[in-house]
């Protein structure tokens, strides 16, 4: 075609082409060649977005909520793959991804905190999981720099963390060693022909075909042109501010600023503070409805910093290294949109929302299984996209920004 570019993999035409190079379409790319197929990303800034942001808690049991049961299983399967998909990154990149196996603690600061962690303990022992009641004494001989004002809390030493910005650098080294080919533009519009997803159009004016397209555009995954309207893709933007501390090297003989992750519901909001072993605490997050702004506010550092002294008084003398804020891709259920969609040749990996970290290494299998046998394995087949085509209309926003 005149006047266009034709981004065609070096040995021709890719088999699958990602839309999208966050984690989801990273580790989905990687996968995915490991199975032998050949794979273009598209991203103008592969391995930016919500990675950058994220705090990286693994956090299946602390994060589980009501009515999001069939999530958690989804979450407890990719949670159990993380050891192995840690050493295959870290083998296949070189980079440690900074995976800490520290347990978390979720703790409550008055009476109407303590019911609610009272019902998510509960919630937690007939779903199963694996958690232990604390007296507010016990968590505070766990976690020291606790406020004494702290009224129990509910400790669990399987949900852990990992440092998204490390693994976000290693799965785009994997990629590069697994021959992934990476575009460094953005999708402006699926293309699609015979009744089927061929490619995308670029915004550099270049075209790329492919057999099989990947929608992994995270919190924009419901703006992209040229989706027909009989593929629904419910993706909303959903804001996080989170501030990035710098804990002194060690507190005390041998103890550390913090040595698992803690969180509470601070009025009615969630906030966690996540200590890396590099010294790095993460304080996170706001939760906000605000389409795609993505500015730093003095009310969300102001209330992240007020809620996380009330939790651990000595976080106001931490030097404040950095604030930032970025995009959930939020779905109607919260969970996933994973698979193959209406139009053939057009699959979406998006929709993670609170749990994009967590569902790595399960979206990268599954996805990879989908584009390699043709077939979604069963564990994702109660999030395929398909469960929202009934559903109200959702209008997508639009980007203007
Ligand atoms: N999973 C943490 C958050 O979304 O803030």
């Amino acid at each position: 075609m005149r006047g266009t570019t034709s981004h065609t993999a070096p040995s021709g035409t890719p088999d699958v082409l990602v839309l999208g190079g966050g984690l989801i379409g990273l580790v989905t790319a990687w996968r995915a060649a490991r199975r032998g197929l050949r794979v273009t990303v598209l991203d103008p800034e592969p391995g930016g977005g919500a990675a950058q942001v994220a705090a990286g808690m693994l956090a299946a049991v602390t994060e589980l909520h009501y009515g999001e049961e069939t999530l958690l299983n989804l979450n407890l399967a990719s949670a159990a793959r993380y050891p192995a998909f840690v050493a295959e990154l870290e083998e296949a990149s070189g980079l440690d991804v900074g995976h800490r196996a520290c347990g978390t603690l979720a703790v409550a600061l008055d009476a109407d905190d303590r019911a609610h962690l009272r019902e998510l303990h509960a919630l937690q022992q007939r779903c199963g999981l694996r958690s232990e009641w604390l007296t507010g004494r016990e968590c505070r001989r766990l976690e020291p720099m606790l406020a004494p004002s702290v009224r129990g809390g509910v400790r669990v030493d399987g949900d852990h963390q990992i440092d998204p910005r490390r693994l976000a650098a290693a799965l785009l080294r994997a990629c590069a060693h697994t021959r992934v080919t990476f575009l460094r533009t953005t999708a402006r519009r699926l293309l699609a022909a015979g009744g089927r997803a061929t490619g995308a159009a670029t915004a550099d004016g270049g075209e790329v075909t492919a057999g099989q397209t990947v929608l992994a555009l995270g919190s924009r995954s419901g703006t992209l042109d040229g989706v027909p309207a009989h593929v629904p893709v419910p993706v909303r933007p959903v804001k996080g501010q989170v501030l990035r501390l710098r804990m002194p090297a060690s507190r005390g003989p041998g103890g550390a600023f913090l040595s698992r992750t803690v969180r509470a519901v601070v009025r009615g909001g969630a906030l966690y503070l996540v200590p890396r072993e590099n010294g790095e605490l993460v304080v996170g997050a706001t939760s906000e409805e605000l389409g795609w702004d993505t500015t730093v506010t003095a009310g969300g550092v102001y209330e992240l910093l007020r809620d996380a002294h009330e939790l651990v008084p000595g976080v106001t003398e931490l030097p404040l290294a950095e604030t930032v804020a970025g995009l959930r891709p939020g779905s109607p259920d919260n969970a996933p949109l994973l698979g193959p969609t209406k139009l053939p040749g057009l699959h979406l990996a998006t929709g993670h929302h609170r749990n994009g970290v967590l569902l790595t290494p399960v979206t990268g299998d599954v996805m990879a299984g989908l584009l390699a046998d043709g077939e979604l394995p069963p564990l994702a087949r109660a999030f395929t996209p398909g469960r929202f085509a009934t559903s109200p209309a959702f209008e997508p926003q639009e980007q203007t920004a």
